[in-house]
Formats: C-alpha cells, sequence, structure tokens
C-alpha cells in the first residue's frame, strides 16, 4: 500500500493508501463521519460510513478531537463537490498523537489571541495559504536571478556599520566591540557586483523603528539585487520584469491558495502587463497638491499619499527621483538637479504600500566621502566602502525588495504579520 500526501492524491484514484494527518475540522451524525485532514501538503475530506467500518473505527471517527494526529488507511475518489476534488472513504483510522482542548477553534479569535498561538495558528488554512504563496515567491526569485545570470551573493548579518537610517539600529556587541544587525545588505552587494557583475541576496533584515503600521516588521526579508554598469533606467526595467515575474508564478502554481484567500486573480493579471508607470515625485507632489492634500517639497510621503498615487494606476507605479535630503546618504544626485537623487520607489496597487526602494550609486570617490562625512557616519568604517571607488568605479545601480510587504499584497492580506511564519513586531516577540 502507498504512503501518500494528500496534494497528491489525484494520481491515486481508486487506490487504497494510507495517510499520516491531523484532524483540522470534523462533523458527524449517527450514520457518517466527514473529517477534515490536513497533512501540511494540502487539505481534503475523509469520509467513515458506519455501515461500512468496524464499529470500533467509527467510534474512533466520531470522538477523535481537532488536531490529533492520525494514520488513516482508505481509498481515493473523486469528488466534484469538494474544490479540492479528491476524498478519502477511510477504512481504519490510528490515533497517532491526541489533542486535548486545541485552542484556536472553528469560531472567530481575536488578533491578540492568535498571535500569542502563531505557533498554531499557522494551521489553519488561511495561514497555510500565505506560507504557499510566500514560498512560490521565493522560489520564482531564485529561477528568476538565475534566468537574468545574476549570482547569489550573501551579505553579512552583523556589521560595523549602517547602510540606511542609523536612528533604527539594532545594537549588539561583538566581542570588544560595538556590531548592529544589517538593515541592507547593499553596501556589500555593491562589492559583490564589482566582483561578479550581476548579483542578488535573499536574507533577512532589521530595523528598530518605532512604526507600529500594518506595513512594518522590525524584523524582515529581503530580496537586493545589484547591477555592475547598470543606470536607474536599466534598474526599472529589471525591476518592473521580476515583480510582473512573481506576480505570474503565483498565478501560475497558488492556483488553490489564491481561491482559499479569495484573492482577484483578474486583478493579480492585470500587474504582469508591462512597462508599469513612472511618476516623478516633483509631479506627484503637485498630484496630491491638485487633490485636496497639502505636502510641501521636500517632506517624505505617508501611507495615505502613496496610496493616492498608486490609485491613479491599475498596475504598481515607481515614483522617481526623491528630495536628496530625505534620501540615504548613497545615492547618486541627478546630473542636472543638485536637489533630487536617482532612486525610484515601487508602489503596490490596492493601498499596499512601497514594495520596493532603489538607486543609482554615487560612484564618484570624492562626492561619496563628502556624503558620508555631511551624514555624519563615522568614515573609518566606510573606507572598504569608498575603496570600491578608488579601483575601477563604474556606473551601477540596485534595489531591494521588501518580501514581506509583497506577500501581503499577492495574497490580499490586511496586515503584514500574516505574511512571515512569526512575526517580530514592536511589542512583540512571543513565540
Ligand atoms: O526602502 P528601503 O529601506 O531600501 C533599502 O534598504 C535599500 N538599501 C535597498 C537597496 O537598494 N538594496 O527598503 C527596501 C524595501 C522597502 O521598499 C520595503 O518593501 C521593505 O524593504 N521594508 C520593510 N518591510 C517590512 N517592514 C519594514 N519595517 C520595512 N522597511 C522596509
Ligand atoms: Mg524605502
Amino acid at each position: 500500500m502507498n504512503k501518500i500526501q494528500i496534494i497528491d492524491a489525484h494520481k491515486h484514484v481508486g487506490e487504497k493508501v494510507k495517510i499520516g494527518a491531523w484532524i483540522a475540522n470534523k462533523r458527524s451524525s449517527g450514520k457518517i463521519a466527514f473529517l477534515n485532514l490536513r497533512d501540511g501538503s494540502a487539505f481534503f475530506q475523509g469520509v467513515v460510513v458506519k455501515s461500512e467500518v468496524e464499529e470500533e473505527v467509527f467510534q474512533t471517527a466520531k470522538n477523535v478531537t481537532q488536531e490529533s494526529s492520525v494514520w488513516v488507511v482508505g481509498t481515493v475518489q473523486e469528488d466534484s463537490r469538494s474544490k479540492f476534488g479528491y476524498e478519502i472513504h477511510i477504512e481504519t483510522i490510528e490515533i497517532i498523537g491526541d489533542a486535548v482542548d486545541y485552542p484556536i477553534t472553528p469560531k472567530e479569535h481575536g488578533t491578540e489571541f492568535l498571535m500569542d498561538n502563531r505557533h498554531l495558528w499557522l494551521r489553519s488554512s488561511k495561514q497555510h495559504a500565505i506560507m504557499q504563496v510566500r514560498n512560490e515567491i521565493i522560489r520564482a526569485t531564485y529561477e528568476f536571478f538565475n534566468q537574468e545570470g545574476f549570482v547569489k551573493v550573501d551579505p553579512p548579518i552583523l556589521t560595523g556599520s549602517a547602510a540606511e537610517n542609523t536612528t533604527e539600529l539594532f545594537h549588539t556587541e561583538y566581542f570588544d566591540r560595538d556590531a548592529f544587525l544589517s538593515q541592507s545588505g547593499q553596501l556589500y552587494m555593491e562589492a559583490g557586483a564589482m566582483a561578479l557583475g550581476k548579483v542578488f541576496s535573499f536574507g533577512p533584515t532589521f530595523r528598530a523603528e518605532k512604526s507600529k503600521t500594518r506595513r512594518h516588521l522590525i524584523e524582515f526579508w529581503m530580496i537586493e539585487p545589484e547591477m555592475a554598469f547598470m543606470d536607474q533606467d536599466d534598474s526599472l526595467e529589471v525591476q518592473e520584469k521580476y515583480v510582473a515575474y512573481l506576480v505570474q508564478s503565483v498565478l501560475d502554481h497558488c492556483d488553490h491558495s489564491l481561491d482559499v484567500l479569495e484573492r482577484d486573480k483578474e486583478l493579480l493579471k492585470q500587474y504582469t502587463q508591462l512597462p508599469y508607470p513612472r511618476i516623478s515625485y516633483d509631479e506627484a507632489v503637485e498630484l496630491l497638491n491638485k487633490n485636496d492634500f497639502s505636502v510641501t517639497w521636500g517632506e517624505d510621503f505617508g501611507s495615505p499619499e502613496e496610496t493616492f498615487i498608486a490609485e491613479q494606476y491599475d498596475k504598481p507605479v515607481f515614483i522617481l527621483n526623491y528630495p536628496k535630503a530625505i534620501k540615504p546618504f548613497y545615492m547618486k544626485p541627478h546630473p542636472t538637479r543638485e536637489d533630487i537623487v536617482l532612486c525610484a520607489d515601487m508602489i503596490a496597487p490596492e493601498g499596499y504600500g512601497e514594495i520596493i526602494g532603489g538607486s543609482q550609486r554615487e560612484d564618484d570617490y570624492d562626492a561619496l566621502r563628502e556624503q558620508v562625512e555631511a551624514f555624519g557616519l563615522d568614515t573609518k568604517e566606510y573606507e572598504w566602502y569608498l575603496d570600491l571607488r578608488n579601483y575601477g568605479s563604474v556606473p551601477h545601480s540596485g534595489f531591494g525588495l521588501g518580501l514581506e510587504r509583497v506577500v501581503t499584497w499577492l495574497s490580499g492580506t490586511e496586515h503584514i504579520r500574516e505574511a512571515i511564519p512569526f512575526p517580530r513586531l514592536l511589542n512583540r516577540i512571543y513565540p
């Protein structure tokens, strides 16, 4: 007899199989019991008919508790009524480990309760679907960058310097000196690009941001490509091609998960159409002020502003060339405008906010050194980074895509806390 996973049920129609599973839910009458089985790969229905099995088997099925683990043996059948399309007619059921008073019952629960039980909440069908979407985005990321000739480079997590805003650094001790958890691998990826041409990283990043919004995590995962001999326009083309590829991959490989999440697939299809629109920061300020916002040139946009801009389009939109004063030290100024930099944020539709931040990098030694000093950074920590401009400097660009922002968007989930298995939030590091 074959031991199979539920996801493969369609290959075993009419066969007698064995499945290890948990009881996600159940209902029964005097004559029949329906067990909603999940084994991690998928969910489907097990049917136990009293008149067809030993009395002991029917009693076990009637009494088994939610989230007990079981071995079931039975025959796989097609079932046109179930969304999954298959079910199993159970002959025997054996309890592996019982579960007493599983806290997450089929009724509604409050967010704090679910967050306290995140280690169990992950088992529910919605969370399962989101994790499948997350996995597909990661898989497609490696596939895309491999196809495009990028090499994966792993930047360090423990660093001596800040890549982004110095006020948001996590401090730790590194033997007898200070160290910080990485906010971004970018500076190291620039060194990687000078060695390997086109590189990308995928790793955890940390921001001690006092933000408590539905878009902010303290620990999040970022994909950071960096490309030698590429200017800002070249980089935008890679960005839109990459994001469209992610959307298409999720449509192709997460059909069932998108159904569970009740995600509008027609809307997602729209996001695979290139190119994505581009609007400059200057134009965005003007547009906002014509529409009852009051933004002063030089200010950063908040989420209402970003959402309004995104609503003008039916696809993600690039906002280009922000004021120099509100962006990090490494961005290259615009060739004819000293007050703006060659950068872009990609804003997702439907109010999901910024999913990518990127720029062309300052490649001139003196200009970069001045910037390091102007930002009050400790120059000796950046000597290695400045070196890259001393030995064959080239125009280069890169960007960072926030994995959980994209998972939230493509899943159509309300809050970013559900886009990562164990979210670290302002007031939460448990479980
Ligand atoms: O815009 P950010 O800060 O850009 C950088 O870190 C650059 N060094 C990247 C690069 O050019 N290599 O962050 C990049 C992206 C944002 O667009 C957003 O999607 C995500 O990372 N992000 C967050 N996601 C979740 N929680 C947070 N607190 C985030 N902060 C940024
Ligand atoms: Mg940003």
